[in-house]
């Protein structure tokens, strides 16, 4: 009898760091223990009602494909209500820049298949977004990294990313406010790393996921965009998605900008295989656009003092870190060897009176070997009186644990 056997492709893929704890947390819980989860950017936050009021409202007969770029209308919403305040002096955008996406990740997927050939590079910033590197690794492409360090609160240095261009180089994707790592690229950053793709012909991925949650500026500031930066607009590829900005995971709708023509036929040929983004979650998606400012008000103040609780819940048990600046996560330093291990025996074996937390090692985040393994990821998304009882499981997880 022949055997099957998968492809390489198929059996080295890389398993979420983000997601590979779910199975021991179920497991945790089933037991009977209360799990908190800060492994991953579930916001708990309310979705807002005109959303969710779309959704409850839709009446059509039957549930049909969508177009495969999005709705027409949809597209045009989006660029008369939402982009066109975020390119400031540079052209607008219209419908026909914007493809609609099952969430940020395809558009991400989209934009990364789109500008390389199996064996170029793309170049990332560690710690980056670990989906960055799953993605590399189906397309067949490799991650360089360029490091960036806490102790500068992991500002990129240009020159870094000019010095890790190679002739393989073909983008960069970079999050911006980042994850893991807050950090929110100046509009000067922007241009100045858009400049240096534009010198050695690279497109220039910039994900913009959680350009509303930025917290040391006045309410409704936005985080810079590359699509308000001048002469950008051949290389410039914004990633976007309804799920942070509207808590709104489970819809799934994201979408991929971009002026360039070529990148939106590929684009548009990759969505034409899966034929389309859902329906319903669409017309959820173009109700969200008219969600009030005094709902990001409360969002964002709602944020930033979970991250002020966790920062400072975290340095009076004596775990330096500084605030980050924007999204939802910190990369928080233990002192443990192997995080991978500590996050699993936390689920695995240790309660505070049947409770426990779910963090996320921070090694998948790094393509440098050795990178992170004292490092965990805390999404910063649960109640302030929740965050509070996680640093006080994790002090007495660091007494209790004994590495074996
Ligand atoms: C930086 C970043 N980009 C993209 C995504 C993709 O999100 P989604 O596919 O839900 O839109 C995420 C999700 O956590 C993210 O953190």
């Amino acid at each position: 009898m022949n055997t099957t056997t998968l492809s390489r492709r198929g059996m080295d893929a890389p398993s979420s760091p983000i997601r590979a704890l779910a199975a021991a947390a179920r497991k945790a819980q089933d037991s009977g223990k209360t799990v908190h989860y800060m492994n991953i950017g579930q916001p708990d936050i309310e979705t807002p009602r005109g959303m969710i009021e779309a959704y409850q409202e839709y009446d059509e007969k039957v549930l049909a494909y969508a177009p495969s770029d999005g709705f027409q209308d949809y597209r045009e919403a989006l660029a008369s209500k939402y982009y066109n305040r975020i390119v400031q002096d540079q052209p607008p955008i219209t419908a026909e820049d914007i493809v609609v996406t099952v969430g940020g990740s395809e558009a991400l997927l989209f934009a990364m298949a789109a500008i390389t050939d199996p064996g170029d590079e793309l170049l990332v910033c560690e710690p980056y977004y670990t989906n960055y590197h799953g993605y590399a690794h189906i397309l067949g492409i490799d991650t360089s990294p360029v490091t960036t360090h806490a102790k500068d609160d992991y500002r990129i240095n240009p020159a870094n990313i000019e010095a890790a261009i190679t002739g393989k180089t073909r983008g960069l994707v970079l999050p911006t406010p980042g994850n893991p790592t807050g950090l929110i690229l100046s509009h000067e950053e922007l241009c100045e790393i858009a400049a240096i793709c534009d010198r050695h012909g690279l497109f220039f991925i910039c994900d913009e996921v959680y350009r509303e949650f930025i917290y040391d500026a006045p309410h409704g500031t936005l985080a810079p965009s590359l699509l308000a930066v001048p002469g950008a607009h051949e290389q410039a590829i914004i990633i976007d998605s309804v799920s942070k900005r509207y808590s709104a995971c489970g819809a799934r709708i994201g979408c991929l900008v971009t002026r360039n023509r070529e990148v939106r036929k590929a684009a548009l040929h990759f969505g034409q295989a899966r034929l389309s983004p859902a329906t319903v979650d669409q017309r959820a998606a173009m109700a969200a656009l008219d969600t009030p400012q005094e709902y990001f008000t409360r969002v964002v103040t709602e944020y930033k003092g979970r991250r002020d609780t966790l920062v400072s819940g975290l340095k009076a048990i004596g775990i330096p870190v500084n605030p980050p600046k924007g999204a939802f996560y910190l990369a928080v330093p233990l002192p443990v060897e192997n995080s991978d291990d500590f996050a699993h025996w936390l689920v695995d074996e240790f309660d505070v009176d049947g409770e426990t937390l779910c963090v996320a090692p921070l090694g998948g985040f790094y393509s440098t070997k050795g990178l992170g393994q004292n490092e965990v990821r805390m999404a910063y998304v649960l109640e302030q009186p929740i965050i509070e009882k996680c640093v006080k499981i994790l002090e007495a997880a660091l007494k209790a644990y004994k590495p074996s």
